[in-house]
């Protein structure tokens, strides 16, 4: 088999050997209903209990019970955006959000326009970044909740958290984020930043797909979700998938304890392949914050190379990248991030998004660096071509 190389963790990642040995006795030896009286139910109950506190104490929550299980980070943020929008209604129905949200953020307040919210989409400027500014001077007498992302997926900018979740309470407005992409890459604090409401999910962190979790803090007023069951003290109901909770508890205290020896990895890894992509390949542009970004993600534009066909050719070669959000990878329409960060068409459709994972090896960069030279050399070639062709 020839090589492989995975560059695609932003989509997801593998589940790690320590997350898999937390998971795997919950689907045997500790099998019983978390929500069970007798010594299987409690047994269950007590990992349940566990990954709750671990999640809690990582992200520095005041209490575990401010932590909810869902199946991942687009419910999160549904919950999130929908439960809080319609139970603060009474005082107001205008939400502040950024226009390069991940789509669960977007379609949901789309979702309530629908049903008579109105809701800002704020701009970015071309680094990615929302302008503290232009969140105050949309904020209304009837605003209830800004909601703006802590990381980018597509190009990994950092937004400034603190300052916009201090300013919602300048003002008395929830402030939530959806930190999926955020979890590892930084201390998240939900104390000191000024959080109210927070989405993570697991399979971005060696933890398994389908769970994630919402933080909300105590006091704060969200709907309930799923009636149906006691779980998640009411607002969330069905038997809890305790293998994956468990998962999901063990790959956010590692992703919490490990940020700083795994972001001096990948912040080596990234530095040597942007300096060896920028050293043999011209024209391309990397899109993002300069410095105000995640060290795993990198998004480049490769001027006349057409990203999808890109993609193709990496992936015969054994090499994993993605061109926008992957859960929008066959939408073939550029970006909303990257057109709202002001790229041109050309620029967009040309885009790819490198994410690493913390088991690279600097030759495993240099296998990827030498078949992009001969791939982006390919598709420049046939793109000279048709451009001859067509004057
Ligand atoms: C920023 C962001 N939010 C939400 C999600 C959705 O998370 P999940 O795949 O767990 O539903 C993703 C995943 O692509 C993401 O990158």
């Amino acid at each position: 088999m020839g090589r492989k190389v995975y560059l695609d963790n932003a989509a997801t990642t593998y589940v790690s050997g320590e997350v898999l040995s937390e998971m795997l006795p919950c689907f045997n030896a500790i099998y019983g209903n978390s929500n069970s009286l007798h010594s299987y139910g409690r047994d269950a109950s007590a990992i349940v209990d566990r990954a709750r506190d671990r999640i809690a104490h990582a992200i520095n929550a005041q209490k575990s019970n401010e932590i909810y299980f869902t199946s991942g980070g687009t419910e999160a943020d549904n919950w999130a955006i929908k439960g809080i929008a319609h139970a603060y209604a009474s005082k107001g129905k205008h939400i502040i959000t950024s226009s390069i949200e991940h789509h669960a953020v977007l379609d949901s307040c789309k979702e309530l326009e629908k049903e008579g919210f109105s809701v800002t989409y704020l701009p970015v400027d071309k680094t990615g970044l929302v302008n503290l500014a232009d969140v105050i001077h949309a904020i209304r007498k009837d605003t209830t909740l800004i909601s703006i992302m802590a990381v980018n997926n597509e190009v990994g900018t950092i937004q400034n958290i603190k300052a916009i979740a201090k300013t919602a309470h300048d003002y008395g407005l929830v402030f939530h984020t959806d930190a999926v992409q955020a979890v590892g890459a930084f201390r998240l604090d939900v104390q000191d930043m000024e959080i109210d409401a927070m989405s993570i999910s697991g399979h971005k962190i060696y933890g398994p797909k389908g769970i994630g979790a919402l933080y909300v803090k105590n006091g704060i007023l969200i709907d309930n979700l799923i009636d149906g069951g006691n779980q998640e003290r009411g607002k969330r109901g069905g038997t809890v998938n305790v293998p994956a909770v468990a998962g999901l508890g063990k790959a956010v205290e590692i992703a919490c304890r490990d940020i700083s020896i795994n972001q001096q990895k990948l912040k080596a890894i990234r530095d040597y392949f942007i300096k060896s992509v920028k050293e043999k390949i011209d024209y391309i542009q990397i899109n993002g914050h300069p410095q105000q970004k995640i060290n795993g993600t990198v998004n480049i534009s490769f001027e006349m190379a057409e990203a999808e066909s890109l993609l193709m050719l990496l992936d015969l070669d054994g090499i994993a990248v993605s061109t926008t959000s992957a859960c929008m990878s066959n939408a073939l329409e550029p970006s909303h991030v990257l057109r709202a960060m002001g790229l041109s068409d050309d620029l967009a459709q040309s885009a790819v998004r490198f994410s690493f994972g913390k088991n690279l090896s600097k030759s495993d960069i240099d296998y990827v660096v030498e078949m992009l030279v001969k791939d982006v050399a390919r598709l420049r070639s046939i793109s000279a071509i048709t451009k001859a062709g067509r004057k």
